[in-house]
């Protein structure tokens, strides 16, 4: 089986249904990965066990999704120097703007790659894990720019 590239972290598994998206381009693409359960509040000992060794593993990038008071992300981030892309997952009483408030306000210093709030966002955290991937895997970086040019193909001119 091949080691994961790239490593989906989210707080609940009902984050799940959300984050699956990024998973729809990471296996068009052929990109391994893995996806966890990791709660910055629940389970901060797995958080900080996860961070802190996700690059001796083998990763090389990192997926956070949470909703609410949303601290996984930048948790992930202060733990590891590895790139972390941050997505919002739409909670029950804001509708995912306090997911969004909560991981695009990061100080100075400590940086995520914040996503649109819900599955778009968990979609293309897939997509722009891929995109940093190809920089150094000429392979992966064809099938990025075929699968591009047919999305580009794939929208017709005329409403149906
Ligand atoms: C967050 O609280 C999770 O990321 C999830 O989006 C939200 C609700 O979690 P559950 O109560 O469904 O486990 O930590």
């Amino acid at each position: 089986m091949t080691s994961p590239l790239v490593s989906i972290i989210m707080g609940s598994q009902s984050d799940w249904p959300i984050m699956q998206e990024a998973t729809t381009v990471l296996d068009k693409l052929g990109v391994p990965y893995e996806a966890k359960v990791v709660s910055a509040h629940r389970t901060p000992e797995r958080l900080y066990e996860f961070a802190s060794q996700a690059h001796t593993r083998g990763i090389d990038v990192i997926i956070a999704g949470a909703g609410g008071s949303a601290h996984l992300a930048g948790m992930a981030a202060a733990m590891t120097h590895l790139p972390v892309i941050a997505v919002p997952v739409p909670s029950k009483h804001f509708n995912g703007m306090d997911s969004l408030m909560s991981m695009v306000q990061m100080p100075r210093g400590v940086a995520v790659a914040c996503q649109a709030v819900g599955g778009a966002g968990a979609y293309n955290a897939g997509l722009i894990a891929a995109q940093m991937l190809a920089l150094k895997d000429p392979e992966l970086s064809q099938r990025l720019q075929d699968w591009r040019s047919e999305q580009t193909a794939s929208v017709a001119t005329e409403v149906q």
